[in-house]
């Protein structure tokens, strides 16, 4: 299995300058600094927020002032997530929605539009990796699996992209948590084959997309978030999910000037 690992590089990069405040951000000095943030009066979208990098993200941006709606598929799991989140900040809403039902994302448009004027930030993180999929080479790869694999961390972004997109203004971000086991310029391991592909997929849909809405001012960048300590990553993950979600936060705030539609890790910009 390749270890999506990091070492915390980006901190350190040329392109560390938003990034270090993001470090700063991260510091208990600051919790409760909602009108000063990086993301001071933006609001964001996260799908998946209930745990792991998604929880991380919003917590994070709502200590950076962000107003963060968590979009997750158990209400209970996002209320829990948003009482802790409030105490560096305003208070995340929380929807429910599974990404995967082009229904349930029209009716969380509709509350969050009824709630929210525009949005500033989607981030598609909701994904999973499947213990079938983890299991089966390639060659053996059942279609049930890369179809359901598929739905969620491609479609998902697609469906969650399209509905949000007319809320969106100049200066919009559209941030799609990729991973470099999607990354076709390694090579493939043959692990993990529908997640992989999903994730390739997903990689296309950020270039495709950056391009289409790039005369609307919408910047669609995708990251890779390192061999993150989720449910995901398992027990051996080396990555802090705070130190992924900086990613995030730094292609969020990064100026709206520079190039988009590209693949990020913590050292950068990665190659497809
Ligand atoms: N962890 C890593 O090492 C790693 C590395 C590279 C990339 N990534 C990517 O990072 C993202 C977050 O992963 P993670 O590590 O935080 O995983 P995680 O802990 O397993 O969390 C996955 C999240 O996605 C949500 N989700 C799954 N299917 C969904 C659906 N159909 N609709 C709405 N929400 C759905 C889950 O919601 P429920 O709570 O309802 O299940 C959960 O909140 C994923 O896109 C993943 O591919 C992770």
């Amino acid at each position: 299995m390749p270890p999506e690992n990091s070492g915390g590089g980006l901190l350190a990069s040329a392109r560390g300058r938003v990034l270090a405040g993001a470090r700063n951000a991260g510091s208990s000095a600051n919790a409760g600094a909602v009108s000063n943030g990086s993301l001071a009066g933006a609001g964001a979208v996260i799908t998946g927020a209930g745990r792991g990098i998604g929880y991380a993200i919003a917590m994070l941006f709502t200590r950076e002032g962000g107003q963060c709606v968590l979009v997750v598929r158990d209400r209970s799991v996002g209320e829990a997530a948003a009482t802790t989140i409030a105490k560096v900040g305003l208070r995340p809403a929380v929807n429910v929605a599974d990404v995967t039902d082009r229904g349930e994302i029209a009716s969380l448009v509709m509350e969050v539009s009824e709630r929210f004027p525009r949005v500033d930030v989607v981030v598609n993180n909701a994904g999973i990796l499947l213990d079938e999929d983890r299991a089966t080479a390639v060659s053996l790869m059942d279609p049930l699996i890369l179809e359901k694999t598929i739905a969620t961390n491609l479609y998902g972004a697609v469906n969650m992209s399209q509905a949000f997109i007319p809320m969106m203004a100049r200066g919009g971000r559209i941030i799609n948590v990729s991973s470099t086991m999607g990354q076709l310029a390694g090579g493939s391991e043959g692990y993990a084959p529908a997640y992989c592909i999903s994730k390739t997929a997903l990689n296309a849909y950020t270039q495709a997309l950056a391009a289409d809405v790039a005369s609307r001012g919408l910047m669609v960048d995708c990251f890779h978030p390192g061999w993150a300590a989720t449910a995901m990553g398992g027990p051996n993950a080396t990555v802090d999910p705070a130190d992924a979600a900086k990613i995030a936060l730094f292609l969020a705030t990064r100026p709206q000037t520079e190039k988009t539609g590209l693949f990020w890790d913590h050292t950068g910009v990665i190659d497809w």
